[in-house]
């Protein structure tokens, strides 16, 4: 697909989704937020693609937040429109049944550090910044981030980034499990593309399950969900073959069905 501030390939079943208005730091304006939106709904029919990196172009950010120059014109009613229009964007992409990777290559501020949660796993370059400074424009995250970030550190690491604004390292972000690991710029990608082989050899279905009852850890709904999943992969062929290559000391052949 063709986009103004995306680039997309795909090689061995991975895309590699980089956002690119590298002169603003990739920030996140409507126009790539409507990209995005396309983007994902591609990424859900493309049988091609079995697993996404998102990553930002250039050396120095991921994404450095949501586009400030388009705030001034902001009050009440289009603030709620924003929010919720940025809400069900990162649902979409949380809710992926595939696999997503946030390679996060620099600054992941605001909207960019949000982005980053939504995605299922978050590798950090060596030169990774992670923060929610929207206090500082009188504002909170408004994209899912109170959210998902207390969900992932804890409430009271949380509330201290929001409130004060620090911006956290790559080392910190790995030690309050922001990030799952961090590598140097260069071999960023590629580690990223090494774990994503790994994770799309499994069998597809199971890869959805986990990623589906995981999203709902926390809720009420969360336990009788796993049984859910859990019966709906003994449905599946994959399951059997899974089964039998282990019976058979055999390394398991997955179609996804
Ligand atoms: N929205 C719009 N433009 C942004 C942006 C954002 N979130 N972040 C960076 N840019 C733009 C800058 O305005 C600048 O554009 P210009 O060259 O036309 O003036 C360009 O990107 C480069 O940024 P600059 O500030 O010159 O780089 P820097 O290395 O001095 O600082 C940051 C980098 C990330 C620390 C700084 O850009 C920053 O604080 N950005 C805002 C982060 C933020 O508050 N995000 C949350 C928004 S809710």
């Amino acid at each position: 697909m063709e986009f103004s501030n995306l680039k997309t390939h795909i090689s061995e079943g991975i895309l590699t989704l980089t956002i690119s208005r590298p002169e603003k730091l990739n920030a996140l304006n409507q126009q790539t937020m409507d990209e995005l939106n396309s983007c994902f709904d591609w990424i859900y029919s493309n049988s091609e693609i079995k697993g996404v990196i998102i990553t930002g172009e250039g050396e120095k950010a991921f994404v450095a937040g949501a586009d400030i120059s388009e705030f001034l014109q902001m009050n009440g009613e289009i603030g709620r429109e924003l929010s919720q229009k940025g809400q069900d964007l990162f649902f979409k992409i949380e809710n992926c049944p595939k696999p997503v990777i946030a390679a996060v290559n620099g600054f992941a501020l605001g909207g960019g550090c949000e982005l980053a949660l939504a995605c299922h796993i978050r590798i950090a370059s060596e030169n990774a910044i992670f923060a929610q400074p929207e206090i500082n424009l009188g504002i909170i995250p408004g994209y899912g981030g109170t959210q998902r970030l207390t969900s992932l550190i804890g409430k009271g690491r949380a509330i201290e980034l929001m409130l004060t604004s620090d911006k956290i390292d790559a080392a910190t972000a790995f030690s309050m499990g922001l990030a799952n690991h961090i590598y140097s710029l260069s071999d960023l990608l590629l580690k990223c593309k090494e774990l994503m082989r790994k994770i799309i050899e499994k069998p597809p279905v199971a890869i959805s399950m986990v990623i589906n009852a995981a999203n709902n850890a926390g809720s009420a709904e969360g336990y009788p969900i796993e049984v859910k999943n859990f019966s709906k992969c003994t449905g599946t062929e994959d399951f059997r073959e899974g089964v039998t290559a282990f019976l058979e000391k055999r390394k398991g052949v997955f179609i996804g069905k």
